[in-house]
């Protein structure tokens, strides 16, 4: 259910995104005070994948770690991201100023001083979508758990909370929820009408992001679902037939779950809880847009298939 290359840098995302994360880096002198104050915890499905799924049992769809990922990218060899070349996160990263390109949790002998990876490709928010062959949202909440009991270990308490609360925590998940977890899925569409399934999979972020804030996490960031029914395997599943262009149902659950986060959820916990910070690019638009007119961002053809999951 996903393309196998994917060009999302956007200058726009980046912009918003890079401005949140860049606190960090700019914070002290020393290199011990930059080390010590700058971490980026990342959490979501294959669009922020960087080879968590190369450690689990699944199938070959959910993983990215063989050819042709990654042959004329940056890495030059597949590692399990689904791109060509880096993804998203690791050009925030950079553009943070931090040292080194944060790893997977799943990797042995990973550095996570600068923070850690959690994605799981084809993983969502929901424990329930593609159960059994991805790390869902709370198995990766329970990883982060466990980086930060060992930090309290290596670093103390004190220490261990202030890198915490400075951190930036990326979320980009709940693709997978409605493609497979909703429209796959006859059986959930028999038990949720679609406004019931998109205030669940809500409930179950929002969850996730106060069991963070919970853990001392303030600066938060997400990347709203993009146009899910222009992707080809769901142009492909339009009942008004393969030609016929996007898949508007798919598109609509995508376009109700980022109403949702940014009308409903993101205000209401940035007044629930102190000091609650965050940045969430229109990221459904900015694609629409290259979707809609290739010609006007320098490209010959119409590729769509520029939206990952
Ligand atoms: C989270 O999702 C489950 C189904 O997986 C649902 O039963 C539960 O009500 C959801 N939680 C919230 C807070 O919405």
């Amino acid at each position: 259910m996903r393309p196998s290359s994917s060009s999302c840098s956007s200058s726009f995302i980046y912009a918003n995104l890079v401005l949140f994360l860049s606190f960090q880096a700019t914070g002290g002198f020393s290199v011990e005070k930059i080390r010590s104050n700058s971490a980026f915890f990342i959490f979501g499905d294959s669009s922020v994948d960087p080879g968590n799924n190369n450690y689990i049992e699944t199938i070959p769809e959910n993983q990215a770690n063989y050819k042709p990922y990654g042959l004329n990218g940056f890495f030059k060899e597949p590692t399990g991201r689904f791109s060509d070349g880096r993804i998203i996160v690791d050009y925030l990263a950079e553009y943070a100023k931090l040292p080194v390109v944060i790893p997977p949790y799943l990797e042995p002998n990973a550095d996570y001083d600068y923070g850690v990876n959690f994605a799981s490709g084809g993983a969502g928010i929901l424990s329930s979508t593609n159960q059994g062959l991805v790390i869902d949202l709370k198995t990766q909440l329970e990883y982060f758990d466990k980086v930060r009991l060992s930090w309290i270990e290596k670093f103390g308490e004190a220490e261990t909370e202030n890198i915490i609360s400075d951190a930036v925590y990326f979320i980009s998940m709940g693709s997978n929820d409605y493609m497979g977890g909703y429209l796959g899925n006859p059986k959930m569409q028999h038990l949720h009408p679609p406004e019931e399934f998109v205030k669940m999979v809500i409930g179950n972020l929002s969850q996730g992001i106060q069991e963070l804030y919970g853990r001392g996490a303030r600066k938060f960031a997400f990347l709203s679902l993009c146009p899910l029914g222009c992707l080809p395997a769901l142009r492909a599943l339009n009942p008004k037939g393969h030609e016929a262009g996007c898949f508007e149902d798919a598109s609509a659950l995508a376009s109700a779950h980022n109403n949702a986060l940014k009308m409903g959820l993101l205000p209401d916990l940035q007044a629930l809880l102190k000091g609650f910070k965050y940045s969430n690019p229109n990221f459904y638009d900015w694609l629409l847009d290259k979707i809609n007119h290739p010609t006007d961002h320098g490209k010959r053809t119409n590729h769509p298939s520029t939206c990952f999951l």
